[in-house]
């Protein structure tokens, strides 16, 4: 069986796939530019190219084919990319598909079809007067209404379960999809919810997974707040973000996302014009929730309910978070000023907006917390805060910032720094070597490093070979310049192709398209190294295909003896310092040695 992304790919032209969610503009020579979706810029750092089926951000340095365009822009993981673009491409989604994703379709299309119905009965019913008046004195807008797809389940046993069975669903995927239970005696089902406003909890791309259902006006003694959706193949409760799919985008440019507890804070925040704010839903945020967020956000925001209890719910998220190189903050409520978000929203949107300006790190709040009402003359005061802040201060990774909140700590509670430093060293846990792993990768992905001058002419040189300009294979391999690559995956980037160049001299599926077949080899064996392929394949295309062929050569010509000069600088400024060292030491034998080898160098 042919590799599903391949027929997909050559079915689909990344330009197409890529207009449905960019305003793309013709930047000449088969490529195309525009603004990037995945960082806040002005002037148009997005490329696509036609002729490599590849993009790349030469601003903020993401970059990839159709698939990973898709992963990225909607936070999906590959399976669902793959379904999307081979439904696109009219490729058999069947054919790569197991027999589950087929009762996933089916889940999903009655989600759908409850979604409206409830829709629908909230909207026009006459047994939804309640539920409208209520919504209505939540001071939810009916834009939002629409937005959020609110509906109401009404009071019947049967509603939206003899409306399923209408459009050919059986009593068992009612149940299956968690909408109905089967009765305890005799035959037959009877809908799950009932006389509650239903909010339909949805995936990253805005399909409705489950429900949850809240009770109309004041929660009676023994009465649940909430109804929600059991889990079921489609829906898994820690696995969905409430209000993610109608975030991402906002998300994504801020490069932060709010948290905030409950789902009608979410719909407030909208009304206050703030969208990149999704609800945990009062527990703490998972693995799966914080690897989504990871894709679109940097930072994250919480915000917390005026009791303790959403803050400690939220500890072991914070925790997570952080462990995964998050900036976690808080945004504050003013005393007073509400006990959640809508609250506060209702009464004035501007508070809450100054509050998601206005954040605080992490710690800060957890000192806050920590010293309030305390008076920290008193030694065991002294004591409570140190033994809840310093734990926290251990998790911080950036000497300088952990030094800074040590400061402060010993400033607050009028001890020595350096005692504090030593019960920090002891409540050091040891972190495990993977944990900084993914850390260092997380870190990486969200902060771009900037392109230093030799790195850039680095990628340049590589551009003008890959682009055909010069043959780097035929310049002496231990020239100078190759020295001078700034970079190890440059340096292993021009190893690799070197290789590879070789290879597919001798290999006839490299006739039809030679680029393709490289990037190809460069993604199945050394998928490392992909990124900055596509980088250096787009920068070439961009600069040099619009130049004269000679005008390009004397370019590249030109950056290698930057290159070389650049190392043989700093070659020279190790050998002075090393000079002078020896020279102080009165080694003279060392100094001819030094001098000799300086001189190779000039
Ligand atoms: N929750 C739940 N079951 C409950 C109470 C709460 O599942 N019995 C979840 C819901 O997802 C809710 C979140 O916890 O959105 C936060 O709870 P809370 O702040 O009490 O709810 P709000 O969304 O603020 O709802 P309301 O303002 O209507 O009380
Ligand atoms: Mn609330």
């Amino acid at each position: 069986m042919q590799d599903p992304r391949q027929e997909i790919k050559d079915k689909l032209d990344i330009v197409d796939v890529l207009m449905e969610y960019l305003p793309l503009k013709n930047a000449g020579s088969g490529s195309f530019r525009t603004t990037c979706p995945f960082h806040a810029e002005k002037t148009p750092s997005f490329y696509v190219s036609r002729e490599k089926q590849i993009w790349h951000c030469f601003g903020c340095g993401t970059g990839g084919d159709m698939f990973s365009f898709i992963m990225q822009i909607d936070g999906l993981d590959f399976p669902d990319a793959l379904r999307i673009l081979a439904e696109k491409a009219g490729v058999e989604v069947a054919r790569y598909t197991s027999e589950k994703t087929n009762t996933d379709q089916r889940l999903l299309a009655m989600h759908e079809l409850a979604a409206s119905f409830y829709a629908k009965v909230l909207e026009s019913s006459p047994q939804a007067e309640a539920a409208r008046t209520y919504v209505k004195s939540r001071q939810i807008p009916v834009e939002l209404v629409g937005t959020f797809r609110l509906g109401y389940a009404p009071s019947d046993w049967n509603s939206l379960s003899n409306f399923l069975e209408r459009r050919g669903f059986s009593a068992s995927e009612i149940v299956q999809a968690g909408l109905a239970l089967k009765k305890k005696s005799g035959q037959g089902i009877f809908d799950r919810f009932r006389e509650r406003i239903m909010v339909p909890l949805c995936d990253p791309q805005g399909k409705c997974v489950g429900f949850t259902g809240r009770l109309i006006g004041e929660v009676q003694k023994g009465q649940a707040k909430y109804m929600n959706s059991p889990e079921t193949p489609i829906y898994h409760k820690s696995d969905v973000l409430f209000g993610f799919h109608l975030a991402k985008q906002e998300a994504r440019q801020k490069k932060a996302m709010i948290v905030v507890e409950g789902n009608l804070d979410v719909i407030a925040s909208h009304k206050a014009g703030a969208h990149h704010v999704v609800a945990s839903s009062g527990t703490a945020l998972t693995f799966a929730q914080l690897n989504r967020l990871k894709r679109i956000a940097s930072t994250l925001i919480f915000s917390f309910d005026a009791d303790a209890a959403g803050f400690d719910a939220a500890q072991r998220g914070i925790k997570l978070a952080r462990g995964e190189g998050f900036d976690v903050r808080v945004a504050s409520l003013p005393t007073g000023s509400g006990k959640d978000p809508d609250e506060v929203i209702q009464k004035d949107p501007q508070v809450w907006l100054s509050a998601i300006e206005n954040t605080i790190p992490i710690i800060e709040y957890y000192l806050k917390q920590a010293i309030k009402g305390r008076d920290l003359t008193k030694v065991d005061n002294k004591r409570y805060v140190s033994q809840m802040i310093l734990p926290e201060l251990v998790e911080i990774e950036d000497v300088i910032e952990r030094e800074h909140w040590l400061r402060v700590v010993a400033d607050l509670l009028a001890t020595d720094i350096n005692v504090l430093r030593d019960s920090l060293k002891n409540s050091k846990k040891p972190v495990s070597g993977e944990a900084v792993e993914t850390r260092k990768i997380a870190q990486s992905k969200v902060m771009p490093k900037r392109a230093s001058k030799e790195r850039q002419a680095a990628l340049m040189i590589l551009a003008g070979w890959i682009q055909g300009i010069v043959d780097l294979t035929t310049i002496d391999l231990e020239a100078k310049w190759t020295l001078a690559l700034p970079d190890e995956d440059l340096i292993n980037l021009y190893k690799t192709l070197i290789i590879a160049y070789d290879l597919g001299k001798s290999d006839p599926n490299a006739q039809k398209s030679f680029f393709l077949w490289i990037r190809n080899h460069i993604e199945a064996e050394h998928t490392h190294l992909l990124a900055v392929f596509d980088e250096v394949a787009l920068l070439g295309e961009r600069t040099l295909s619009t130049m004269p062929q000679n005008k390009a050569r004397g370019l590249i010509e030109d950056l290698i003896q930057t290159l070389e000069s650049s190392y043989k600088r700093t070659q020279r400024e190790r050998l002075m310092a090393e000079i002078r060292a020896a020279e102080a030491c009165q080694d003279a034998e060392a100094v001819t040695r030094l001098i000799g080898e300086f001189n190779t160098w000039r």
